[in-house]
């Protein structure tokens, strides 16, 4: 059996992206967590399943050059723009297959890692059933397979207003005259429900969201029709018998995330050892709609829980900073992590552990060089028993983890956030940067850069260029811009010195410097 020959992703292509969810240095890092033993970046093979244009894919191998990967896909399309991308940036340790999942086999070699993201939810049985047998055939012993898909019982909520969209779109063929009346019949619909009904609630909520999609995922995402969301538990009984068990959410160790109060009571009562039906009674508190799942051999003794957990193997990162409104309590200090998640601190040592992780960010830092730093910083106000002083530190930063404050990695994340003399972003970043406004950080994930002047800024960073120079040549690009009339009304004249000083501090906060 093969997939169709007509591809719908060849009539409208599918956006491509980093997800450091997927990465494999965040799938080793949860993997060494559970008692296994991943392979190294920086010598693994790594396979992806409906890989698109290699938007994934295309920066771990910039980043790992010595670690050999292969992308297949369906769509020739997709295929061909990821080939001229991996060409364009001199890659030699990836390969692009336009291959059909069902034709893939042992041929490919065997795997450290496998992912395959935003596909088994959307391809049929037969194809869901090949992916999951590819991870037992390919996987090596101690290999770690990613598959994500729509999930149940959330997922329901949205079909309501797909059932909708589909009915209404029943005889179109044409990719955007599908979504032009999907849009316009899902407002129509939502806009004539009962709002005070739980059904009107559902469908207005949904209606927003739809609002935000851009055309080419809604066609793909919701106006499938064969698309179909799982439960976890459906997924892993599909999965046992290809010799795969559950690892861990890509998300772990968030396990929690998103229940509250009497909702984390119920996960907390299910022993640390029945991982599944904590995940999916989790699933069920909070409607979950999207699940990252990881797999590995049935065979591998995991371990489960944090009974034997010590951050002494990992780095550690944190976007944290001291909270400018100060604390009333004598001794304790008010930090930040992200946006909106304020922790009240008193130990000192702890404290200054986090004004060094905040430095360090989006950097990561070593346990050993974490605490000993922040011993020495704190040194003042330690008791004269170093051991136990270690200890108390150590427990509070484990403490954070657990909070999901605090971000372990078995390997550096290889960027800088110190500003060199010649500043370099990497090269996929500068290229990008020309393209549009998304560009792949340095820890894997996309990132905006805020307008034509950031953009520009970015594309100017290979190593070449000294502060003054960058000075010049912003100027240079201003100059010719306003000259040229190109959409320079929004454009300041002349760039300044400070704002170099503030582009390269962003840039640096961002993940995107390598050098
Ligand atoms: C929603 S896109 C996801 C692309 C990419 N993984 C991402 O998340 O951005 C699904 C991809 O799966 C590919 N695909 C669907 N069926 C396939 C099959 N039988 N064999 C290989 N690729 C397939 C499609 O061509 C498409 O590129």
């Amino acid at each position: 059996m093969s997939a169709s020959k007509s591809n719908p992703y060849d009539a409208v292509a599918y956006p491509g992206h980093a997800f450091s969810q997927t990465h494999p240095g965040h799938l080793a890092t949860i993997a060494h967590f559970h008692g296994m033993s991943p392979a190294p970046t920086a010598t693994m093979r790594v396979l992806e399943l409906g890989c698109g244009s290699g938007g994934n894919l295309i920066p771990m191998a910039l980043q790992s050059p010595g670690a050999s990967f292969i992308g297949i896909d369906l769509s020739a399309s997709a295929i061909a723009r990821a080939k001229a991308e991996a060409e364009a940036l001199g890659l030699r340790n990836i390969a692009f297959r336009h291959l059909d999942i069902m034709a893939a086999d042992a041929g490919l070699g065997s795997f450290d890692y496998i992912l395959v993201h935003g596909v088994y939810s959307w391809v049929p049985p037969f194809v869901r059933e090949r992916i999951l047998a590819l991870f037992g055939e390919l996987l090596r012993p101690q290999g770690i397979a990613y598959v994500s898909y729509n999930a149940l019982p959330g997922c329901r909520l949205r079909d309501l207003a797909r059932d909708v969209m589909l009915y209404e779109t029943r005889d179109i063929e044409e990719p955007l005259e599908r979504v032009r009346v999907a849009r316009a019949a899902i407002k129509r619909f939502a806009e004539a429900t009962d709002p005070g009904s739980f059904y009107g609630a559902a469908l207005r909520e949904r209606l927003q969201q739809i609002d935000e999609i851009p055309d080419n995922v809604l066609y793909h995402d919701d106006l499938n029709p064969g698309a179909r969301a799982f439960a976890l538990h459906e997924v892993l009984d599909a999965a046992a018998p290809h010799g795969l068990q559950f690892l861990a959410e890509a998300s772990f160790p968030n396990n929690f995330g998103g229940a509250q109060g009497p909702a984390q009571q119920i996960l907390n009562a299910i022993p640390a050892d029945e991982p599944l039906r904590q995940e999916q009674s989790l699933d069920l508190l909070i409607g979950r709609c999207f699940r990252q799942t990881l797999l590995c051999r049935s065979d591998i003794a995991l371990q489960r829980g944090f009974s034997r957990f010590t951050l002494a193997s990992y780095h550690l990162a944190a976007n944290v900073r001291e909270a400018e409104e100060k604390d009333d309590r004598p001794g304790v200090g008010g930090f930040l992590f992200g946006s909106d998640v304020r922790l009240a601190v008193d130990l000192e040592s702890a404290k200054a552990a986090l004004r060094v992780l905040g430095q360090a960010w989006p950097g990561s830092i070593g346990h050993a060089e974490l605490v000993a730093s922040a011993l020495d910083e704190a040194r003042d106000s330690l008791g004269p028993d170093i051991e136990r002083e270690t200890g108390r530190l150590n427990e509070a930063l484990a403490a954070i983890y657990r909070a999901g404050l605090l971000e372990i990695s078995l390997e550096p994340h290889r960027l800088i956030t110190a500003v060199g003399e010649r500043p370099v972003a990497s090269l996929l970043a500068r290229r990008q940067a020309l393209a549009g406004n998304e560009v792949t950080d340095l820890r894997h994930r996309a990132v905006a850069l805020d307008g034509v002047v950031v953009r520009k800024f970015v594309s100017l960073l290979d190593g070449t260029r000294t502060a003054p120079m960058l000075l010049a040549e912003m100027n240079a690009f201003l100059a010719e811009a306003h000259a040229a009339g190109r959409d320079a009304a929004d454009l300041p004249r002349r760039a300044t010195a400070e704002e170099v000083e503030m582009h390269l501090r962003d840039v640096a906060r961002l993940g995107l410097l390598a050098g």
